[in-house]
């Protein structure tokens, strides 16, 4: 089990203890990151006093902290801090070059933390640049590296996985990286680094309530089995936050996880490394991830968009859960579809998603969309008439308006202000559906509110499919919560 240490970012002394003592419940330790403090706070850490174990830092600019001035008053605090006997460790970087301050924190029995940072990439041989960076077996070496693409995680994983049995804390920095915070037992560091609520320190960096309530940071060792996400971006998604609540409480070892990826063939090698059990699979891969795994449901020939992958063995299986996900709320707040006239906006995957399940319950469908030559493929694909995502398009919706779903990425940020059937007059007698979930209600389902639509969003769909995934993925219906 890996531990949460808390980065303290206050300016005032009296600030980090406000922290500590409303904090030290959800976490293990803290960092005191001097290059935050003011330089009046700086000149009384030798006052400085916690209860709880805290490691001492003083982070220079060029290894991602502060502090920019003189290296020798860097030296002098660190040594004023170890001096005060109220730290359980010093964190000191591997370029500096002080065999004083060695000498102190040992005599002081302040265990050091031999620390290096790389903000280009993930170094060759990291695994033996970690360890290689120790100047004595007590030392407890430290790297936090960026993790700017696939490669690099996959290089990350393959280098940590060599010496997870080696007491060390090693980190992968950025959105890439951010599964290595999470599973920072799998690959046994000593610890996780997160902020207070609003802030973030380092690249990566979550809350604690997040590690804890998200994630379920401390229930995670080296048995957890891990399924995730894939996607690009992928740090919005709400899927960890349902998965993993599931899993919580069903007392399941496992954790959700995000993996925002560049590359899918390279993905499917850190799925093999760490064993992933299954895995989401979000924008913009849910046609492309088709060809890579061995054998896809029926669904996803017929809809040609992948959701959802899980392991059988050494293959890979694939299914659509987004479908059904689809569906069921549109039923359960419509009631029966069958014969009824539908207009969908779009042509992606989640509109091939939506036709296939709407066909299959019988309804009518039309298809608009801004591209009128995609719209013109989904239309030959599902035999359903089609038209352009503008006022040429007015009669044919007002004769399919039964229902109006919105399936694209216009509603969403950065998209957010933007209702693409702003061309079109809703007579308030129209279901209006948005499978976008943030915001809650877009500027096309508002403006159908105001004219006395009734309106769904798409929080019960990513929940419903969801659902289905949890299933494929532990054996287990999703708990009532
Ligand atoms: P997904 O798999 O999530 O459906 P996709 O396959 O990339 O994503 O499809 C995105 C859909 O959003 C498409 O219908 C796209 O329209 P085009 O076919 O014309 O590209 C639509 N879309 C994206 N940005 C849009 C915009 N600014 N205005 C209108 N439609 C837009």
């Amino acid at each position: 089990m890996s531990k949460i240490c808390l980065t303290l970012t206050e300016n005032r002394l009296e600030d980090c203890y406000k922290v500590i003592n409303t904090k030290n419940q959800q976490v293990d330790l803290f960092e005191l990151r001097v290059d935050f403090l003011s330089p009046i706070d700086q000149l009384m850490l030798g006052e400085f006093k916690s209860e709880y174990p805290v490691i001492l830092t003083f982070r220079k600019e060029c290894d991602g902290g502060l502090y920019n001035g003189d290296e020798n008053y860097r030296i002098q605090i660190l040594n004023m801090g170890i001096k005060s006997g109220n730290f359980d460790y010093v964190d000191l970087e591997a370029d500096l070059d002080s065999p004083l301050l060695d000498e102190i924190a040992k005599k002081n029995c302040v265990k050091i933390i031999r620390s290096f940072h790389d903000f280009n990439g993930v170094p060759k041989n990291l695994a033996k640049k970690l360890i290689d960076c120790k100047r004595s077996e007590d030392e407890i070496p430290k790297a936090a590296v960026m993790i700017n693409t696939t490669e690099d995680l996959l290089e990350f994983y393959r280098e940590a996985l060599t010496i997870s049995s080696e007491n060390k804390i090693l980190l992968g920095m950025g959105s890439f990286g951010f599964n290595t915070r999470i599973l920072a037992a799998k690959i046994g560091s000593m610890l996780t680094f997160c902020s207070k609520e609003g802030i973030s320190a380092a690249p990566g960096h979550v809350s604690p309530d997040v590690l804890n309530n998200v994630y379920g940071f401390k229930n995670i060792d080296s048995d957890t089995k891990i399924m995730g996400i894939i996607g690009n971006p992928v740090m919005h998604t709400k899927s960890p936050d349902i998965h993993n609540r599931g899993y919580i409480t069903q007392g399941i070892n496992a954790v959700y996880v995000p993996f925002e990826t560049d590359n899918l063939e390279l993905f499917l090698k850190i799925a093999d490394l760490l064993n992933i059990v299954g895995f989401s699979v979000t924008v913009p891969f849910k046609t492309d991830i088709i060809p890579l795994i061995n054998n896809v449901t029926e669904s996803v020939k017929m809809i040609g968009a992948c959701n959802t992958v899980t392991r059988v063995g050494m293959t890979w299986i694939g299914e659509n859960t987004d479908y059904v996900g689809f569906i069921r709320p549109l039923i359960k707040s419509y009631g029966d579809l069958k014969d009824k006239k539908v207009t969908i906006i779009g042509a992606g995957g989640s509109t091939k998603a939506a036709i296939y399940a709407l066909k299959k319950e019988g309804a009518n469908v039309i298809v608009v969309n801004r591209t009128l030559t995609k719209a013109a493929d989904i239309a030959t694909l599902y035999s359903v008439p089609y038209g352009p995502l503008s006022s040429d398009s007015i009669k044919l919706i007002e004769e399919n308006s039964d229902i109006i779903i919105q399936t694209t990425n216009v509603g969403m940020h950065p998209l957010e202000d933007i209702d693409p059937l702003s061309f079109y007059s809703f007579s308030g007698k129209e279901f209006l559906y948005d499978i976008i979930y943030t915001p809650a209600v877009t500027k096309f389902l508002e403006r159908g509110k105001h004219a006395g639509c009734n309106i769904l969003n798409g929080m019960d769909m990513l929940k419903e499919q969801a659902y289905r995934q949890y299933k494929l993925f532990t054996g287990l219906d999703y708990p009532v919560i």
